[in-house]
Formats: structure tokens, sequence, C-alpha cells
């Protein structure tokens, strides 16, 4: 876990010195997050789509700090706990294909494994041909992609195709949704603030 933690810093480090309307969410990650608190124990735990897709999308990994995140989570896969999210949405019929090719990988939350009371930060590995339909958050949050091109959209901007190593940011409140075609796509997603509230599905 500590190349993994040590990687996320680096790609926390450049996005904050980037240019971009996320890095300034970058930095307060990077300030915000005590790299020396308490490690938690996990334990390893797979769902379907890492099992089917996670190997797949590695090979996408190129170069940059992203991809170099992509790959310490890669050298240590066999001591990872994927689960799966929106477990209060689990009765729906209609989100059932997204959260069978959905789960995700906390780095930092307060679960840990690095424990941190009000920032968080996540992979999330999304199989293709998913759409993960809109949602929104009171939560600040700056996404990078790891490996994966698809199709991203927030508010009333059309959908945008997003490559790897591009970073981006959703404000507060702000609806997103994000759909893969014919490829994994892996991501990472960090919240600045109010960790512990709810996501909410958007359905109009
Ligand atoms: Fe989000």
């Amino acid at each position: 876990m500590e190349a993994i933690l040590t990687a996320l810093r680096a790609a926390f480090e450049a996005a904050s010195a980037s240019d971009n309307e996320a890095a300034p969410a970058y930095a307060k990650l990077r300030d915000g997050i005590d790299w020396n608190a308490t490690l938690r124990a996990t334990a390893p735990a797979s769902r379907p789509v890492v099992e089917r897709w996670f190997e797949a999308a590695c090979n996408g990994l190129a170069d940059g700090p992203m991809a170099a995140l992509g790959r310490a989570v890669l050298a240590n896969a066999d001591n990872l706990e994927w689960i799966s999210i929106y477990q209060s949405y689990e009765d729906d019929p209609t989100l059932a294909e997204f959260l069978d090719n959905y789960a995700i990988l906390r780095l930092v939350s307060p679960g840990g494994p690095l424990v941190c009371e009000n920032m968080t930060a996540a992979l999330s590995l999304q199989g293709p041909n998913t759409f993960y339909p809109p949602h929104a958050h009171k939560q600040e949050e700056v996404y990078g992609v790891l490996a994966g091109t698809a199709e991203w959209q927030r508010g009333a901007e059309p959908w945008v195709t997003r490559e790897p190593e591009e970073i981006f940011l959703h404000t507060s409140g702000i609806r997103h949704a994000t759909r893969t075609a014919g490829e994994p796509l892996l991501s990472l997603a960090c919240w600045t603030h109010d960790v512990t509230l709810p996501i909410v599905i958007v359905t109009a």
C-alpha cells in the first residue's frame, strides 16, 4: 500500500501544478491528507467486474502520473479490497447492469486503508459498454483517468471524450455521468469535503 500511496501523492502533486481547473482541489488533497496517518488493514476482496476487466484495463496504462498510480495498484493486485457501491440502490432493477459492472477501490477514506476523516481517494473500474447514470452529491470531486477512453458529461454540458491522464472537476452538486464503449475505464475519484454524505442518482 505504501507504494500506491506514494504514487497517489505524486499524481496529486502533478495535478496541483497543472493549469487545469481541478488543480486547486488536487492541492487541497495533497495538503489536507495526513500521509503519515494510520494504515488500516484491508481484507483482499474482488468483484466480478474486477475479475473480468481489471487486467485488461491495465493494459491501457500509458505514461504519466495517473498511469504510474495504475501500475502501483497492479503490482499489488493480490492485496486489494474492491467493493461495490450504491448498496441503497441494490433493489432498483434499472441499475442492476451498472452495479454489476462497477467497483471501487478505496485508497484514502474514513475506513482506510489510509485513514482520513474529511477527504477520500478511490479508484473506480467501469466495464465496457456500461452507463453510469447521472448522479450528484454535495462533495466537490476531482477525477483523473488512469486508463481507458470514455465519454463524460457534467451539468448541461455536452458529452465529451476524455483520454488517459486527463483530470477534471465536478463542482459541488453538479450532475455527472459516464459511459464506456468498447474498453474498460480505470479512473481516480477524490472528494475534498463532506465525505460521509450519500450520492443520489438523478432520474429527471
Ligand atoms: Fe461523483
